[in-house]
């Protein structure tokens, strides 16, 4: 099943637990490809040989891969990195992760500030584009395992927010600018 997504609501209670609107108000893929998040459904079980994704690294460039098992037994540091995580950050380049197995929240702001939850499953794959604000978090099954992709040596620096003079922020802002200057000159 494709992926789904929602606009949050705005309780404190657990990050874990998925904060729908009632009613729930969900977000079609189209409506994230306006924000630059890209989106494609893999075969988790045949990543090492899958054609699909090595025709995706090829095209954009992603030489580099390892997997990263969020669960307290392999990851160093566990609740440190999860808070890190789940800190409204941006990144000089695009943040790309593959869900082979487990589930997660990846939340992204839209263009008027509101929160996005986008529900990774095995299978799914998403790019964030550098300069979007977001934030992870594992869901209440607790467990996730990713595999991250990059375009030459990996930078993992988080910025948090206020980050509107970060070149890769402006860049981002820009290109929504660009769009709408386009589609003006068009009529
Ligand atoms: C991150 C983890 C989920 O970078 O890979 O947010
Ligand atoms: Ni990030």
């Amino acid at each position: 099943m494709a992926m789904e997504a929602w606009y949050m609501d705005e309780s404190d209670a657990d990050p874990r637990l998925p904060h729908h609107l009632c009613p729930k108000e969900s977000v079609p893929l189209e409506h994230l490809a306006e924000l630059g998040v890209l989106y494609w459904h893999l075969n988790p079980q045949d990543y090492e040989n899958d054609e699909k994704l090595r025709q995706i690294r090829e095209t954009r460039g992603y030489n580099y891969m390892d997997l990263l098992d969020i669960c307290p037994e392999k990851l160093d540091n566990y609740e440190e990195k999860l808070k890190n995580f789940y800190t409204e950050h941006i990144h000089g380049d695009e943040e790309i992760r593959y869900c082979l197995e487990g589930c997660g929240y990846f939340d992204v702001r839209d263009k008027d500030d509101r929160w996005i939850r986008i529900w990774i499953k095995a299978g799914d794959l998403i790019i964030l584009p550098a300069g979007i604000y977001h934030r992870f978090t594992l869901d209440t099954s607790n467990y996730i395992k990713l595999m991250r992709l990059f375009v030459g040596e990996p930078v993992w620096t988080a910025y948090n927010r206020p980050q509107e003079e970060h070149p890769a922020r402006k860049e981002y802002i820009e290109s929504f600018t660009k769009k709408v200057g386009v589609a003006l000159e068009a009529h």
